[in-house]
């Protein structure tokens, strides 16, 4: 699908509510599916990535009715059973990784399948230490189709030299499962909702620094209410930031501080950001925040243990950047490589298209700013839900528009986008 999109003119005003968390959407049907008893999980994502996850677990014997849309009923006597259809991931690197921590201490086995995209994403990263953990994991090479057989596992002590919370959260649902205590160490802390999580739902876990660990264990059914996505917030933040006479407020976002590295670059680069109100919802800390737009952004160096903190919001920081004075350099984000698509050379490409100075590294991009950005161009999405997203952003402030090939795959994370940019026009 094509989408044309054109220069804003008049700014961006008024208020939208941020639709649910991709991430934290996939944790709680896979916590509550491994809980026995009932469990209500509100707010789901209309993504089709946690779709597919809730695809996952009916076909390995949970109970999972949707009440309403967003709202799931989530019945099991915690024992997952032999699914003799292959288990489709879909797109989703999370329910691949996630579900192979789940499988790999299970008495049966299992085959892992994904899109073309997900196919092509490393797997290594969690076959070897699960391996270690006694796992039985079929690749190719290191790749999709997975097949499981399901072991008896022993715990490990894994110093990973990447930080990833997939990587994290896979060894951790494996421990579940194993004898002993499973400890993951990480180089920089990755997103913590799998810790916050199964804790509220009464699992122990001891997290000290970068070292979280975990014994056997099951979780209890609860209620779940999901909060809005920050990254999904953040293509907001950036327009609103970029457009001129802009001034919005955005509700029920997550501000999980392992999450919230779009709002504290956006406020070193200058940025006009009032956080409104901050409560407590399922464990995580959500709140309101309004963004009026900042005429005088100024580059920034973007590096280290901030990167897993707004690793899927560098696309769109990279369109911030255009916008700010002087240089912004982002280094330390060689895995955005192996995301949905190749996110450094398809950011670089396609922002060059439309008339921004960005220069490839091998781990991450150097912007130039201020440019204007032309476009009266086609880009491209390379099937990636994030490229999408952060080319519209981008298409608003181009002097002669954008047309964007690919759009429908925003629909992985988050279907209400351009209904909800509409709003606010
Ligand atoms: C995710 C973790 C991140 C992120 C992905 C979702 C998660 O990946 O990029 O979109 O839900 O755990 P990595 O953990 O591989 O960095």
């Amino acid at each position: 699908m094509e989408l044309k999109v054109n220069k804003i003119e008049q700014g961006l005003h008024g208020t939208v509510t941020i639709p649910a968390d991709k991430s934290i959407s996939h944790r709680a049907v896979m916590f509550a599916s491994l809980a026995d008893g009932e469990s209500i999980v509100k707010n789901f994502s209309k993504g089709e990535d946690p779709h597919s996850t809730v695809r996952v677990f009916k076909s390995l014997g949970v109970n999972i009715d949707f009440l309403d849309e967003q709202t799931l009923k989530i019945n099991s006597d915690g024992k997952l059973k032999y699914s003799s259809i292959p288990l489709d991931c879909g797109n989703s690197g999370t329910t691949m990784r996630l579900v192979s921590g789940i499988l790999a201490g299970e008495n049966f086995q299992s085959t892992l399948i994904g899109d073309e995209s997900l196919s092509k994403r490393p797997m290594r990263r969690i076959i070897e230490p699960l391996e270690m953990m006694g796992a039985k994991i079929n690749s190719k090479d290191g790749h999709a189709p997975l097949i499981i057989s399901g072991q008896n596992l022993h715990s490990i002590d894994y110093v990973s030299k990447l930080a990833s919370a997939q990587v994290k959260s896979c060894i951790l649902l494996a421990g579940m499962n194993a004898d002993g205590t499973t400890s993951v160490t990480e180089p920089y802390v990755s997103r913590n909702h799998t810790e916050l999580m199964l804790r509220y739902m009464g699992v122990n876990l001891n997290v000290e620094g970068k070292k979280v660990s975990i014994n056997k264990s099951k979780p209890e059914p609860r209620t779940i209410e999901i909060c809005g996505d920050i990254s999904s917030a953040a293509y907001f933040i950036v327009a609103a930031l970029i457009v001129p006479n802009s001034d919005i407020i955005l509700k029920n976002v997550g501000l999980n501080t392992t999450r919230d590295g779009i709002i504290e670059v956006a406020q070193k680069m200058g940025a006009n950001i009032e956080i409104l109100d901050k409560h407590e919802t399922s464990g995580e800390i959500v709140g309101d925040i309004r963004i009026k737009t900042t005429s005088t952004l100024k580059g920034c160096k973007i590096e280290g243990e901030i990167i897993p903190r707004l690793i899927d919001e560098l696309p769109v920081i990279a369109v911030l950047a255009t916008q700010a004075e002087g240089t912004t350099e982002i280094r330390d984000a060689k895995d955005l490589r192996n995301k949905e698509s190749d996110r450094i050379k398809a950011t670089v490409n396609e922002l060059k298209k439309l008339g921004a100075n960005i220069e490839e590294l091998e781990d991450g991009f150097i912007i130039q700013g201020k440019t204007e950005l032309n476009g009266g161009c086609c880009v491209e999405t390379y099937h990636d839900h994030r490229l999408a997203m952060s080319l519209y952003v981008a298409g608003l402030i181009c002097t002669k528009g954008l047309l964007i090939n690919g759009f429908e795959w925003v629909s992985i994370s988050f279907p209400e986008f351009e209904k909800l940019f509409n709003s606010l026009m």
